[in-house]
């Protein structure tokens, strides 16, 4: 459990539905608090609305991290990165789940539900939610892609401006 973490939102669609019960169940029991998104049955939605969902949480602060689930995690990974400010990561193994926290300051973590087994999806979660952004040299980095959205943002401005004329 980590203490820093106050509380989780977590959303799928009806590939990703039974791992994120199987999610939320280790989730509390692992003693964090958790905001369940949807959908409330595997009956089939389109991922886009649940990834915005979770993202527009994470930005407006009502939780410090995210987790999504789709088939292959690929979906929601598109759909949050969009974001800026959110850094959605998708994980299969530990070693990413590590890194994606050390170096990329991770807050949305992204599991296929189609890839991963229960048992290594918690082991992702907890190496995930336990592990520390390492700051120094990666700040530099996170920094960038700020700059990249703020480019991005004047570009959308000039295009709407010559659009008016
Ligand atoms: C749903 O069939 C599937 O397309 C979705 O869960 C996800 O894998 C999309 O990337």
């Amino acid at each position: 459990m980590n203490p820093l973490i106050d509380k989780i939102v977590i959303a799928s669609d009806h590939a990703g539905y039974d791992l994120k019960e199987s999610v939320i169940t280790y989730l509390l029991q692992e003693g964090y608090e958790v905001e369940d998104f949807g959908p409330k049955n595997s009956d089939s939605v389109d991922y886009p609305d649940y990834g915005v969902s979770v993202a527009k949480a994470i930005l407006e602060a009502k939780a410090n991290r995210g987790i999504l689930i789709c088939g292959t995690g690929i979906g929601m990974s598109i759909v949050v990165n969009r974001f800026p400010g959110i850094r959605g990561t998708l994980c299969s193994d530990l070693y990413t789940a590590k890194l994606c926290r050390e170096h990329n300051d991770s807050n949305i973590l992204i599991m296929g539900g189609r890839v991963v087994g229960k048992g290594l999806a918690h082991e992702i979660v907890k190496t995930w939610l336990t592990t520390s952004f390492e700051g120094g040299r990666h700040t530099k980095r996170i920094e960038k892609i700020e700059q990249i959205d703020e480019i991005i943002k004047r570009m959308t401005e000039t295009v709407k401006i010559r659009g008016d004329v």
